[in-house]
């Protein structure tokens, strides 16, 4: 099973999606936590070039080829084989991030940005999504309580967000995979009905619970 976590920088997914690792090593379920960008050595190296404040001159369309670049080594490299194995794979961003940033945020077009999204993970797609939707003032507070060093993406300003959060929004209404959860709500609310949707879909994961 493959399951991926979507939202806006700071929407607690990163969070929820440990959560959910834990509970399924501690029922012994096979399972690993990734992340996008990076995930491999490649991607990482990728990462750092796309997260570098010096690099404010980089055009969308390269921005964009580089998560898909991170990607596609991501999907052959660790998602595939595990996946192949039986092993639960819980993704911290997938092609979904590509589609809200760079099509919502940064205006690529989105027909251009799901055919390269298909290209970059050679037809695979996450079996349910869990999108955190916050709205972007409860995001801005949460970012003055927290770190005050800012990545390049985590630079750009409030209508950026504003299209972002929209973008995914609008995904979700076209995609049923897609679980729009409210990111408003408490970390344990939030984690046990992620629980509640994963669980079943896990047969073999009552026997061991
Ligand atoms: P990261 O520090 O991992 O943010 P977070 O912990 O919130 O996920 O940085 C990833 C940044 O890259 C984040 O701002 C979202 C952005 N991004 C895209 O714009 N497109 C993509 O396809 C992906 C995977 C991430």
């Amino acid at each position: 099973m493959f399951i991926t976590f979507e939202g806006l920088d700071l929407s607690g997914k990163s969070t929820q999606a440990q959560r959910l690792l834990d509970r399924l090593q501690r029922a012994q379920y096979p399972a690993v936590l990734i992340r996008e960008p990076g995930g491999t050595a490649i991607g990482e190296k990728v990462r750092t070039v796309l997260l570098d404040r010096t690099h404010d001159g980089m055009d969308p369309r390269t921005e964009f080829l580089l998560f898909s670049a991170s990607r596609a080594q991501l999907v052959c490299e660790v998602i595939r084989p595990a996946l192949a194995g039986g092993t639960v794979v819980i993704s911290d961003r997938f092609f979904d991030s590509s589609s809200a940033y760079q099509g919502g945020g940064r205006g690529l077009p989105l027909e251009e940005i799901e055919v390269i999204n298909r290209h970059a993970t050679a037809g695979l797609k996450p079996d349910v999504t869990f999108l955190l939707d916050v709205p972007i003032p409860v995001l801005e507070a949460r970012r003055r309580l927290s770190r005050p060093g800012v990545d390049r993406m985590e630079a750009n300003d409030r209508t950026f967000y504003e299209r972002v959060r929209k973008a995914y929004l609008d995904l979700a209404a076209r995609e049923q995979r897609i679980v729009v959860l409210d990111g408003t709500a408490s970390v344990e609310e939030l984690e046990q009905h992620i629980w509640t949707m994963v669980a079943p879909a896990l047969p073999e994961l009552q026997k061991r619970v």
